[in-house]
């Protein structure tokens, strides 16, 4: 069976973040996948605390609720990340985790992917219209998660939220969706 495993950075349960996640999940589930959340927002995770163990062992020395996800993330087939964008950026929650996965990658310089191979999918959404907001932010993280060693399946951001006419569009709806799909047709 196909292991999906989701990160979301949005504090928001019911946010458009959460919604588009949801989405892309249940295309996932739809072929079947079997899914691992885990919830960024959740008060038991600590920062990186910079001490290098990672350095020379693939795993992180912090004993704490993002600990199962080193070995959820090697098991995986894809992966799925989502966040807000809170000034131009992801959100603080989502940067401490993105700071805990530096064990994806080896070595002190050469940085050589430890668990390449996997799909993602990222999701963002920001209040604001213009979709150049957040643009530098996801296209920083999106690259990050290329030097990994991870193919970028889909990139969606949600733009406009604060419009008071706002709804995520069937468009939209459906893209999600259909990429939860194929994130399971092409491993
Ligand atoms: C602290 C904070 C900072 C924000 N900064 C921005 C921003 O820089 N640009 C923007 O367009 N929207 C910004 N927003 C609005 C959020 O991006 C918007 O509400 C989005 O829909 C949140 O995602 P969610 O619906 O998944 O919770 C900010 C919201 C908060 C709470």
């Amino acid at each position: 069976m196909s292991k999906v495993v989701i990160f979301n950075g949005s504090p928001r349960k019911n946010g458009y973040t959460a919604k588009l996640l949801d989405q892309v999940t249940n295309g996932a589930k739809s072929k079947s996948a079997e899914i691992i959340e885990f919830d960024l927002n959740d008060s038991g995770i600590r920062g990186c605390q910079g001490c290098y163990y990672c350095r020379t062992h693939d795993g992180c020395a912090i004993q704490d609720y993002l600990q199962p996800m080193y070995e959820a993330i090697n098991e995986a087939d894809a992966i799925i990340f989502g966040s807000p964008i809170y000034y131009h950026q992801i959100t603080g929650q989502a940067k401490v985790w993105l700071d805990r996965t530096f064990p994806m990658i080896g070595g002190l310089g050469d940085f050589v992917p430890r668990h390449p191979g996997k799909k993602i999918i990222t999701i963002f959404a920001q209040g604001g219209a213009d979709p150049k907001i957040g643009a530098d932010d996801i296209n920083f993280i999106n690259n990050v998660f290329a030097l990994y060693g991870w193919d970028l399946t889909d990139s969606i951001h949600c733009c406009g939220t604060h419009d008071s006419n706002f709804a995520i569009s069937e468009e939209l709806s459906l893209r999600a969706f259909t990429d939860g799909e194929k994130l399971i047709r092409h491993l």
